[in-house]
């Protein structure tokens, strides 16, 4: 909608003390994405391609991390508080930047229409600056808004520069951090920003009373989204970004269909599709970039990963799944694992204690009980007996095991590939079957039963 040349700079040189943390505090994960990541997915979907991003603790770490994203780097080293860092960032400003939004990477929920709310504010009064507010029922650690009898902002101040100004600690309306700059106001300005006596930092915000002094104008818009503009500074703020992430993924799954039976402990990712009338209970997983089908159940303690869920799918509790798929109809579980590339066709039936791995089980497969099977082609309609095992590691490599259509594996059999069962036939219950079974035929391997008498027994022991 801005027709504006501008350039986003985003702040992410702090190390986040309160964090506690060996990791820089813009990588924290929020449901499986580094915070930073939102606000860089909402900058490009709104079409800022302009982007800086101010790095300086651990700056190769988030380099590294963010390697795949369109933004130019900017290291301040060593960090000596926004305004410092917006100095270090304005060199990289393109000299026909009209106006330069200036984010932090700590408050990266910040939704696309508060960024158009705050622009078009900007735009309308020709503002120096235009900056970001929340009212809050305790200002906190954050800085507040200080504004004139008129309603004017005048200044901003840092909690931790007014711990002797109550009338300052008790104002409610706080700065979020975002800002719009008139780009000229501000490669001019920031040069004049004064140390804090306080703490020695370069503060972002003493441009507020910059510009006033100047004559020029300040805004502010308060924002009603509190809950998605909070800066993340510690673990329990963190929590509470997860939180608000969770609630508006679950809240557009709802709207569009789907059932959550309590959306408070169903967890799911940005990346995530799930299809009309599937309905998940709690405590469920869904992560990267996995896809559910249309009247699919899930039920409790699953977690699924970057994998497919055709129609009508049915997970019962307790189930893993990485990688994999599932195709119209099939079941699996409760308490059963696919493991990469697990390729299960229409209508198969996976159950209990059952793991598979790299292995296609053709449509109808059935292997109910104890089984793993690993490195395997299982061919339509055959059925697989309850502790079937597939040996499909000699201790350097892996090997196939092939089951051809049709075929029956009797239960606690060992298939020590490679080793192909064919068409039709059928494997002895407790065989362990090292060559191949031909099709149509009955393999068994196992030592043939004898029933002694007991009292013989007894002779054998006392000679023994
Ligand atoms: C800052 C604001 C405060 C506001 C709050 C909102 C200042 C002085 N204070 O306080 O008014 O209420 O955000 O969350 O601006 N950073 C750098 N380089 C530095 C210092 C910080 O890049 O030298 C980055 C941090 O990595 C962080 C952001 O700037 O992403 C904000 O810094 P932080 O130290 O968290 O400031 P707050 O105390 O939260
Ligand atoms: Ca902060």
């Amino acid at each position: 909608m801005q027709t504006n040349k501008i350039t986003a700079v985003i702040l992410a040189a702090g190390q986040g003390t309160r964090m506690k943390s060996s990791h820089p505090k813009v990588l924290h994960q929020i449901l499986g994405r580094p915070m930073i990541a939102y606000l860089l997915d909402t900058l490009i979907n709104l079409g800022i391609s302009d982007i800086l991003l101010v790095v300086g603790y651990q700056a190769e770490k988030v380099q590294e991390a963010l390697q795949d994203y369109p933004v130019r780097f900017v290291v301040q080293e060593p960090q000596l508080g926004t305004g410092h860092a917006v100095q270090m960032a304005m060199a990289a400003v393109p000299p026909e930047t009209q106006e330069v939004m200036v984010l932090c990477g700590d408050a990266p929920l910040i939704s696309g229409e508060s960024i158009d709310a705050l622009r078009q504010l900007h735009k309308n009064h020709q503002a120096a600056v235009t900056i970001q507010t929340v009212v809050l029922p305790d200002g906190l650690h954050y800085g507040r808004v200080v504004r004139d009898e008129a309603g004017r902002v005048t200044a901003v101040l840092q909690s931790k520069d007014s711990v002797d100004r109550p009338e300052i600690l008790a104002i409610r309306e706080i700065n979020t951090g975002a800002y719009s700059f008139d780009s000229q106001f501000l490669r001019e300005a920031l040069d004049q920003i004064p140390k804090s006596p306080v703490t020695g930092e370069i503060y972002l915000t003493d441009l507020i009373h910059i510009a006033k002094a100047q004559g020029r104008a300040v805004e502010a818009l308060i924002d009603p989204d509190v809950d998605s503009l909070l800066g993340i500074n510690s673990r329990s703020e963190l929590a509470q970004a997860t939180q608000t992430v969770k609630r508006k993924i679950n809240a557009r799954h709802m709207d569009r269909g789907v059932t959550l039976m309590d959306p408070e402990f169903t967890y799911i990712e940005t990346g995530v599709t799930i299809g009309r009338d599937t309905v998940i209970y709690p405590n469920v997983y869904l992560q990267g970039n996995t896809v559910i089908g249309e009247n699919c159940l899930i039920e409790s303690t699953v977690k699924i990963v970057d994998s497919t869920l055709e129609d009508g799918v049915h997970i019962k509790m307790g189930c893993v799944i990485t990688q994999s798929r599932l195709g119209k109809g099939a079941d699996m579980g409760p308490f059963a694992h696919l493991r990469p590339l697990s390729d299960l066709r229409p209508g198969v039936h996976v159950g209990n204690f059952v793991e598979v791995k790299k292995s296609v089980l053709h449509e109808g497969v059935k292997a109910g009980h104890l089984t793993y099977l690993g490195d395997a082609e299982v061919g339509p309609g055959t059925n697989v007996g309850a502790g079937t095992i597939t040996c499909n590691y000699d201790g350097a490599k892996k090997h196939k095991t092939t089951i051809e259509e049709g075929a029956f594996i009797g239960s606690n059999t060992a298939l020590v590939a490679p080793v192909i069962i064919g068409a039709g036939a059928y494997v002895g219950a407790g065989s362990t079957i090292t060559k191949d079974v031909p099709p149509g035929q009955l393999g068994i391997s196992r030592a043939r039963q004898v029933n002694l008498e007991r009292r013989l027994i007894g002779k054998k022991k006392e000679q023994g």
